[in-house]
């Protein structure tokens, strides 16, 4: 991997699943970043991927990586609950963070935070790294230069237990450790909202990608032999429509995609499972020359492409490509009125909203 001259000293928080599939080799792949340091309460995870990763330090002790001035930024890669307050901690200590998704799972949690990151004057990222597939990337490009006007947006999220199989066989081996801090409770256990945290999230931030701010939302849920089906109608800030789909899990392949339809032009796309590092397909239809493009996107390596993206922001004050803080708020709300609507049976608007996902 070629690096260069100026490195970003960066210390991972959490040594679970996703930082030992993902953001240990992402930032050593990364070519403007350093892993200089990992934390982990559990001593065995710790010790295991400190010998395999190699930082320069390990701590046990959060607080004590946060007072390591030679720790530059955070990515915070631990339960959802505790995204939000351990991410506060590193932004009041001077860091710059990417935090996992999403952001948090209660809306007035975030208040603080925006306050914090305004006052610091901190980068601040959310671990959306599909807007880093370059497919996905050109997608918003061509939407945003070439599109005119929009008027429909559809996306999908299936996921499937079959991926699972898939899944295994792509990532390393995962440790797992008795010592793991975690939420108290079994957060997981409540499906609706688990799935629409976690899954949910990857499918508000395209839907706000692609198709920009959504202001109101009407979702209905059908809950049949353990599986999930939500169908959410959507408005978007500019006068379009949407139409998200959330099913988990389909009985059938993993599944993601997008189609848009504006004034000069048409988008279509097909999402990989984030661990082949493939690029979407997408096919851009553009009216000015009546041709489909359709780029390669040869590394697709969304997990290091987003840590390349946060160093160039840090370091070379380069445009912010990846979700920011607002982004992030955003997204819960969409999810929070998602929830608010099948409870009702009527239409959200996203800024009525509060509480929690
Ligand atoms: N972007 C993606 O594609 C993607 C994929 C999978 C998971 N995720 C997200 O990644 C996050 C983490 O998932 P995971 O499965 O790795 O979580 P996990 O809970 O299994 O692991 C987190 C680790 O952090 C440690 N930890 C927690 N609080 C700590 C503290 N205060 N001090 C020191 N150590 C602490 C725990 O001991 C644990 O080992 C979740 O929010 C999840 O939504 C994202």
């Amino acid at each position: 991997m070629k690096k260069t001259e100026r490195l970003l000293r960066i210390g991972v928080l959490g040594c679970g699943p996703i930082s030992q599939a993902a953001h240990f080799d992402a930032v050593r792949k990364a070519r403007n970043a350093e892993l200089y340091a990992i934390c982990d309460r559990a001593d065995d995870l710790r010790e295991a991927m400190g010998a395999m990763h190699r930082p320069q330090v390990t701590y046990a002790d959060y607080d004590a990586m946060l007072a390591d001035p030679q720790v530059e930024a955070v990515i915070v890669a631990t339960a959802d609950q505790f995204h939000v307050p351990l991410a506060l901690k590193a932004v009041e200590a001077g860091k710059h963070v990417l935090v996992e998704k999403p952001l948090g799972v209660n809306l007035e949690e975030t208040e603080q935070l925006r306050q914090q990151v305004q006052a610091r004057g901190v980068v601040f990222q959310v671990g959306n790294n599909k807007r880093f597939d370059p497919g996905i990337a050109f997608a918003q490009r061509f939407i945003r230069e070439e599109m005119g006007a929009l008027m429909g947006l559809k996306a999908w999220y299936c996921d499937s237990t079959y991926r699972y199989a898939m899944t295994d066989n792509l990532q390393p081996l995962i440790l797992s450790s008795q010592q793991a801090t975690r939420p108290s409770g079994d957060p997981k256990s409540d499906k609706r909202r688990y799935f629409m945290l976690t899954h949910g999230s990857h499918l508000v931030d395209m839907a706000r990608f692609l198709g920009g701010e959504i202001v109101s939302v009407q979702a209905r849920l059908v809950e049949r032999f353990g599986a999930y089906c939500w169908f959410i109608a959507v408005d978007f800030a500019d006068g379009s429509v949407g139409h998200l789909d959330l099913i988990v899990a389909v009985r059938g392949d993993w599944e993601e995609g997008f189609q848009v339809y504006g004034e000069h032009g048409s988008v279509k796309g097909k999402v990989f499972l984030p661990w082949f590092h493939k690029s979407s397909e997408v096919e851009c239809f553009s009216v000015q020359d009546g041709l489909y493009r359709r780029p390669l996107g040869a590394d697709a390596y969304t997990y290091k492409l987003q840590v390349e993206g946060f160093a160039d922001t840090i370091l070379n004050g380069a445009e912010q490509t990846g979700a920011r803080l607002e982004d992030g708020i955003a997204a819960m709300r969409a999810m929070v009125a998602v929830a608010r609507s099948v409870e009702r049976g009527t239409a959200v608007r996203l800024d009525s909203v509060s509480g929690e996902v």
